[in-house]
C-alpha cells in the first residue's frame, strides 16, 4: 500500500470503533432460549471477530499508543484484559452448548468485553486522536491489510456461522438467493459452451 493510499484510508480509531459496535450488536443478540446450533454459530462468530480484533490491537495499535503514551494505565492493562478475554473464549470452545454454564461463561465473556471497551472508547481512542492526529490513516491502512490477512483463512467458517445464526425464514431467502446464484453461473457458463456436433 503507497502512502497516498495509506492516507485516504479510514483512521484506526473509526475502524475499532466500528469492530465494538459490531461485537456489542452481536452480543445483544444471544437468546439463551434459542437452539443450542443457533446460539453456538453466534458464540463462534463473536469469538472469531474478537480474537482478531485483539490481535489486530495488539500488533499495530498498542504498540503505536506505547511510543506516545506509554505508562499510560488503560494501556498497561489492555493486554491482562485481552487475555482474561482468550482464556474465556477457551473455555467456550471447550463446551457443548448445552452446558449448563454456556451462556453464563458468555455473559461473563460480554461483561469483561463490555468494561475494556468503555476504557478504549472513554481513554485510549481519544488519547489516539490526539496524539497520534498525523498517524490515523496510515495505521487504519495496515490493520485493514493485516485483517485481510487474519480474515482469509476463516472466510468459509464466517459465512456457516452467520447462515446459523439466522431465524428460518432468512434461511431460506439466503438458500433462494445461493440457488439463483447457482443458476446464473450455470446459464452464464452455458453461453461459452460451444454446441456438440
Ligand atoms: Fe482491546
Ligand atoms: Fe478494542
Amino acid at each position: 500500500m503507497n502512502a497516498f493510499t495509506s492516507k485516504l484510508s479510514p483512521s484506526i480509531t473509526g475502524m475499532i470503533r466500528l469492530d465494538h459496535t459490531h461485537v456489542l450488536a452481536n452480543f445483544h443478540k444471544y437468546d439463551p432460549n434459542a437452539s443450542a446450533n443457533s446460539r453456538q454459530a453466534l458464540v463462534d462468530m463473536v469469538c472469531l471477530a474478537l480474537e482478531i480484533h485483539t490481535q489486530l490491537e495488539e500488533e499495530i495499535f498498542y504498540p503505536a499508543m506505547q511510543e506516545v503514551a506509554s505508562g499510560n494505565e488503560v494501556l498497561n492493562k489492555s493486554v491482562p484484559e485481552h487475555d482474561e478475554v482468550r482464556n474465556l473464549i477457551g473455555q467456550l470452545r471447550s463446551m457443548a452448548p448445552d452446558d449448563a454454564s454456556y451462556t453464563s461463561t458468555f455473559m461473563q465473556l460480554m461483561r469483561s468485553v463490555i468494561h475494556h471497551v468503555a476504557d478504549e472508547e472513554t481513554v485510549l481512542l481519544p488519547e489516539a486522536e490526539r496524539l497520534l492526529a498525523d498517524r490515523l490513516s496510515e495505521l487504519g491502512a495496515a490493520m485493514t491489510k493485516r485483517r485481510l490477512q487474519l480474515a482469509a483463512p476463516h472466510a468459509g467458517e464466517l459465512a456457516l456461522d452467520t447462515v446459523r445464526t439466522m431465524p428460518a425464514s432468512s434461511m431460506l431467502l439466503a438458500a433462494g438467493a445461493l440457488l439463483a446464484g447457482g443458476y446464473l453461473v450455470k446459464r452464464s457458463r452455458g453461453r461459452h459452451v460451444r454446441p456438440t456436433l
